[in-house]
């Protein structure tokens, strides 16, 4: 008696197990990519590879609970506002189509935990850290700002990563005031960085035909102009920002400033 029930409950495990695997590949890789992407394949993807799908969740989620709900619900009622992934992406591929009637509450559940326990693959999240580790570096590189700190932060790059969020709760008044404020400072830094860029290139250029360093004080004097200029839109930004959002929707997208 003791033998059969032990029995059955090993081969259902086994069952489960496999399904969950089974179930992945029939029912979500005709858009998801299921391997660790490739660095060359990720702007062709048509959906976030799951890969990317399960480090966003890890990301926004700790409780494995909470993380395999959200999964189950977001395949039958996906919506932006409560998608783990940047907003701006997930504009951009558009929202997922909801799966339901393609695939049932129960096999999502044994697709979660099989996401949960496979996802993501060692190589993407090396992958992932490298491209971060870039993006800084490339930031610092073409930055006008005379402050780089973590403190200080980029807003117009933060909202538009979560401009649909629910969890952020944008009203459609903050919504046009911040789109006036990001075009305000977008255009002000670029018409900077473009002034910037040929004065840059003269006092590089000085240096390599070992010119006296005092043949190019004049365009060190109007970068430094230019640089305090960027850095006043930059602080303009941060503060009108700021101003228009409520404590808890800073509170959200800077849990490091309190
Ligand atoms: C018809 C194509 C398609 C199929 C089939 C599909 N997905 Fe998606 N899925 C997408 C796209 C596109 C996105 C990115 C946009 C978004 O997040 O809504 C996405 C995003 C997701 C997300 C991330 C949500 C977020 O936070 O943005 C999860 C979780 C997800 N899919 C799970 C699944 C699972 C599990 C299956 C299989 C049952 C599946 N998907 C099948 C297209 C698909």
């Amino acid at each position: 008696m003791k033998k059969t029930l032990l029995l059955l409950v090993t081969t259902t495990a086994m069952t489960l197990a496999s399904t969950g695997a089974e179930l992945l590949t029939k029912k979500c890789a005709s858009c998801h990519m299921l391997k660790a992407p490739e660095f060359h394949e990720l702007p062709t993807l048509k959906a976030p590879a799951m890969d990317a799908v399960v480090f966003h969740i890890n990301l926004a989620m700790q409780n494995e609970k909470e993380k395999k709900a959200f999964i189950v619900d977001y395949v039958l009622n996906p919506d932006a506002s409560k998608s783990v992934c940047e907003s701006n992406k997930v504009a951009q591929v558009g929202v997922m189509p909801s799966q339901k009637g393609k695939v049932t509450k129960e096999e999502l559940e044994s697709i979660a935990t099989e996401l949960l326990s496979t996802y993501p693959h060692k190589k993407f999240v090396a992958m992932i850290k490298e491209m971060q580790g870039n993006d800084k570096i490339n930031a610092l590189k073409g930055s006008p700002f005379l402050v780089n700190s973590e403190g200080l932060p980029h807003m117009t790059k933060l909202l538009v990563h979560n401009w649909d969020k629910a969890k952020l709760g944008l009203t459609a008044e903050q919504k046009e005031k911040l789109l006036v404020v990001r075009k305000e400072t977008m255009s002000g830094v670029k018409k900077i960085k473009q002034q910037l860029k040929p004065l840059e290139d003269e006092v590089a250029e000085a240096m390599i035909d070992r010119e006296d360093p005092k043949s190019v004080e004049k365009q060190l004097e109007q970068i430094a102009t230019l640089k305090l200029e960027a850095s006043r839109v930059h602080l303009k930004c941060i503060a009108e920002t700021t101003s228009i959002l409520s404590e808890e929707q800073v509170e959200f997208l800077l849990p490091f400033w309190e």
